[in-house]
């Protein structure tokens, strides 16, 4: 007996040291829970620091045949050291009226939130698919809040640029007659034309595509949306007006016909970073990154970030956000989406450096963040 009660205390003490050592620690793949031990449902995500706090917002998924379609809205949570999570609610709610177009069954993905200096307002930006179209309306959708965990009161969606050609698009293009009719997709000649332009003039009258987005703000306060556009097939750096709350209408296609999803951007010592993704799905594949000395500017493709084994797969992870934090490091944040059942989509978050002038992310079992 007394065996027994000595080897269970050995036990206790056990398992208590095991669980002190893994306090503050990141582990990426793991069920993440909040503070109410429920698990962490903000999918494709982003992270808002706001006077000492930080905002996670993301996808809240549902189960089951409901899992596709946002049926909550965007889910936030707060947390002083990026470790404790408390459940903030619905910051952005779905609407009840169908007409809306953030009915109940839209589509809600990758919501961004940035903060406006000047106008003292929370503006959030997301991908929205309309109720029952799949993915073809390819909209971006815009709201502003008073205070950051929300409520956000839903503004407008619409296809970004509507008459507006690239900085970075030739003045023969513009002109140029050749249409998507006249070429079979994926031959070279198709390729050479998607880089000339042909998604863009298909869609110059209605506006540019725009899925898989993200924001960036600059140190001028200058605000930055990032999509996929043309089919997924190139990704559209635009402008944002002064408030945040809609686009200037300047813009440039990065890596035309390249397919990219997924971006997730940050600076560091005057270098813009970009990191995406390919284009499978819910299924992982390798990925890429980019440099470039100005947002608007040349991006200089830079390879695969990952490294080491799974990096064929971004170690089973799609990109989603990367975060600044006070000492000087960077949070990259990723999805590990789990199509059966999307709301046990895993969180991915690892330590993102530059080495050798490209960014590297290299896996983790658990790590801890330095302050
Ligand atoms: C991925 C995209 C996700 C989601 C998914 C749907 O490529 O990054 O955000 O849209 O496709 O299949």
């Amino acid at each position: 007996m007394r065996y027994k009660a000595v080897l269970s205390y050995f036990g206790f003490i056990f398992f208590l040291l095991l669980n002190l050592q893994s306090t503050g620690q990141i582990k990426p793949g793991d069920v993440w829970m909040d503070s109410n031990s429920e698990m962490i449902n903000a999918h494709g995500g982003g992270i808002l620091f706001y006077d000492g706090v930080y905002y996670w917002f993301g996808e809240h998924r549902d189960s089951g045949r409901k899992q596709f379609a946002t049926w909550k809205g965007v889910r936030c949570y707060s947390s002083k050291d990026l470790i404790n999570w408390e459940n903030q609610g619905i910051s952005l709610s779905v609407s009840e009226d169908p007409e809306s177009e953030i009915t109940a069954g839209c589509n809600i993905e990758r919501p961004k939130v940035i903060y406006n200096k000047k106008t003292g307002k929370f503006v959030m930006w997301f991908h929205l698919e309309l109720k029952g179209q799949g993915y073809s309306a390819a909209r971006t959708g815009v709201a502003i809040a008073d205070s950051p965990a929300g409520p956000f009161t839903f503004l407008r969606s619409f296809r970004p640029n509507a008459g507006q050609w690239p900085l970075n698009f030739k003045d023969e293009w513009k002109t140029d007659t050749l249409t998507i009719d006249d070429l079979q997709w994926w031959t070279e000649q198709w390729r050479l034309a998607v880089k000339e332009g042909l998604f863009i003039r298909r869609d110059f009258e209605e506006g540019q595509m725009a899925r898989d987005m993200t924001l960036f703000v600059d140190d001028d306060g200058k605000a930055y949306h990032i999509h996929s556009a043309e089919e997924n097939l190139t990704l559209h750096i635009s402008e944002l007006t002064d408030d945040y709350l809609d686009f200037t209408g300047r813009y440039i296609s990065v890596e035309p016909a390249g397919h990219n999803e997924a971006p997730a951007i940050f600076k560091k010592d005057g270098w813009y970073y970009l990191i995406t993704s390919g284009c499978t799905g819910w299924e992982p594949n390798a990925g890429r990154s980019f440099r470039s000395k100005s947002m608007l500017g040349e991006w200089e493709p830079l390879g695969n970030p990952f490294l080491g084994e799974g990096a064929d797969v971004s170690f089973r992870s799609q990109s989603t956000f990367i975060l600044p934090l006070n000492n000087g490091e960077y949070l990259f944040m990723a999805d590990r989406w789990n199509p059966e059942k999307l709301r046990d989509s895993r969180y991915i978050w690892l330590p993102i450096k530059i080495e050798d002038a490209k960014p590297i992310i290299e896996w983790r079992d658990q790590w801890r963040l330095s302050e």
